[in-house]
C-alpha cells in the first residue's frame, strides 16, 4: 500500500508546520463570543491605506487579467523610492516566499542555513522542507545576538544567515557596528539577508541603514515586506533588493505570477500613502509607551522593542495566552522555550487597554 509519509521523506514527514495566529472569527466562534481582539500576528490595527483602497476599486474590472509577471510599474516605484536599480529587486508572495526562494535557489540538500534562537521559525521550516537545515545560534542573556557564535557557527556547508533586524520575536535588534564586523568576518561566499520586515517602526538611531552598504557587500540582502507596517498582510506582498545576478537566478525558480494583481496595485498605491504611513507609526509609537507604562506598574519585565509588537515575561505564558484566550484577547505562546513569555502585538489604543485589563485580570491582580 501507498506509504505517504515515507513517500515525502523524513525531513517532510517530521516538519513541525508553522502555527499562525488564531483568527478572530474563529476564537468568537469557538467561545460563542463577540469583539474579540487580536494582537497575535504583528498586522495593522489601522487597516489597508486608504489610498491602496481606491486604487483597488478603480483596478477591480482589470482582474480577469493575468498580473504582470514583472511587477512592472510597482518595481519602477520602489526602485526610485529606494534608490537602487529595478533589477536588484524581486518580489515575492510575502517574504515568505522569498525566503522559499532563497533556499530553492542557493541552497542544496544537506547544506544549512544559520541563524540566532528565537527569531522567525520559517527560516527552519522552509530549509528543512527543501532536505537542508537551520542551525540555530543561541542568543545570549536578554536575548542579545552574539555574532561570534554565529561566525563560529558557519561551516563549510553553510550558504545563507538569516538575521532579522529588528527581530521577531523579541523585537530587539542590532547596531550597525555590529552588522558590518560580522560582515567583515564570515567569508563573502556567504549570502547574508537582513530580514527587515519591521524596518518602517525602527527609531534606534545607530540601526544599519542596510541600502548603503550594499554596494560594498555584494553578498548583501535585504528583505522588506507590504504586510507590516503597510497594511497589506492579507495581499500577499514583500520583495528583497540586492545584487542582479542573484536576483535573476532567484527569477529563474520563481513562478511567472507569482505577486498577484492586487497585491501589486495595493503595495504601488501605499507608496504614496504617506499620511498612513506616519498615522501607523504614531500610534505604534503611542502604543509601545503606553504598554511598557502598563508593564512597569504590573511589575512585568518586557523587552524594549523596534517593531510593532512586544515581548513580555509573564511567568507562564501558556496559561496566560490560554486565560486571555477565554477573555477574547488573542495573543501569541511562542512554545516551550520561550515558556514565561508571551508576545503581544500593539494594536489601537482601545485594543490596547482591552488588552491590559483582561491581563490584569488573568494575572489575578
Ligand atoms: C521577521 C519576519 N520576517 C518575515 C515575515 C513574513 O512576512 P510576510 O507577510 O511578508 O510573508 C514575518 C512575519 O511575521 C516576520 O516576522
Amino acid at each position: 500500500m501507498i506509504n505517504f509519509r515515507k513517500l515525502a521523506g523524513e525531513n517532510i514527514a517530521s516538519l513541525v508546520p508553522y502555527e499562525p495566529g488564531k483568527p478572530v472569527k474563529e476564537l468568537e466562534r469557538e467561545l460563542g463570543i463577540k469583539k474579540a481582539i487580536k494582537l497575535a500576528s504583528n498586522e495593522n490595527p489601522l487597516g489597508i491605506p486608504p489610498k491602496s483602497k481606491e486604487a483597488l476599486i478603480s483596478f477591480m474590472d482589470e482582474l480577469n487579467r493575468y498580473p504582470l509577471g514583472d511587477c512592472y510599474y510597482l518595481r519602477q516605484k520602489l526602485a526610485i523610492k529606494l534608490g537602487v536599480e529595478k533589477n536588484n529587486l524581486l518580489f515575492g508572495t510575502g517574504s515568505n516566499e522569498i525566503i522559499e526562494l532563497l533556499i530553492k535557489t542557493f541552497v542544496k540538500p544537506g547544506e544549512n542555513v544559520v541563524s540566532f534562537f528565537p527569531s522567525f521559525s520559517v527560516y527552519g521550516i522552509i530549509a528543512q522542507a527543501n532536505g537542508s537545515i537551520c542551525k540555530w545560534v543561541e542568543t545570549d542573556e536578554d536575548f542579545k545576538i552574539n555574532f561570534e557564535k554565529i561566525i563560529n557557527a558557519i561551516d563549510e556547508n553553510t550558504k545563507i544567515v538569516f538575521l532579522a533586524n529588528p527581530n521577531n520575536p523579541t523585537g530587539t535588534y542590532f547596531s550597525y557596528d555590529n552588522l558590518i564586523y560580522f560582515l567583515n568576518n564570515i567569508r563573502d561566499d556567504i549570502i547574508v539577508v537582513l530580514d527587515e520586515a519591521y524596518y518602517e517602526f525602527v527609531d534606534a538611531q545607530d540601526y544599519p541603514q542596510s541600502i548603503n552598504l550594499l554596494n560594498s557587500y555584494v553578498n548583501l540582502f535585504i528583505m522588506r515586506t507590504f504586510s507590516k507596517a503597510y497594511g497589506l498582510a492579507g495581499f500577499r506582498i514583500g520583495y528583497i533588493i540586492g545584487n542582479s545576478e542573484a536576483i535573476e537566478m532567484l527569477n529563474r525558480v520563481r513562478q511567472p505570477f507569482n505577486v498577484n494583481m492586487a497585491a501589486q496595485v495595493a503595495a504601488e498605491a501605499a507608496l504614496e500613502d504617506h499620511d498612513f504611513l506616519r498615522k501607523v507609526i504614531k500610534n505604534n509609537r503611542d502604543g509601545k509607551i503606553y504598554l511598557y507604562n502598563e508593564f512597569k506598574k504590573l511589575k512585568l519585565k518586557y523587552f524594549e522593542t523596534q517593531a510593532n509588537f512586544i515581548l513580555v515575561n509573564v511567568n507562564d505564558g501558556k496559561k496566560i495566552f490560554n486565560d486571555l484566550l477565554h477573555k477574547g484577547v488573542i495573543v501569541r505562546f511562542l512554545g516551550p522555550k520561550l515558556a514565561p513569555y508571551i508576545r503581544v502585538s500593539i494594536g489601537l489604543p482601545k485594543e490596547n487597554e482591552i488588552f491590559i485589563e483582561k491581563l490584569k485580570e488573568v494575572l489575578e491582580v
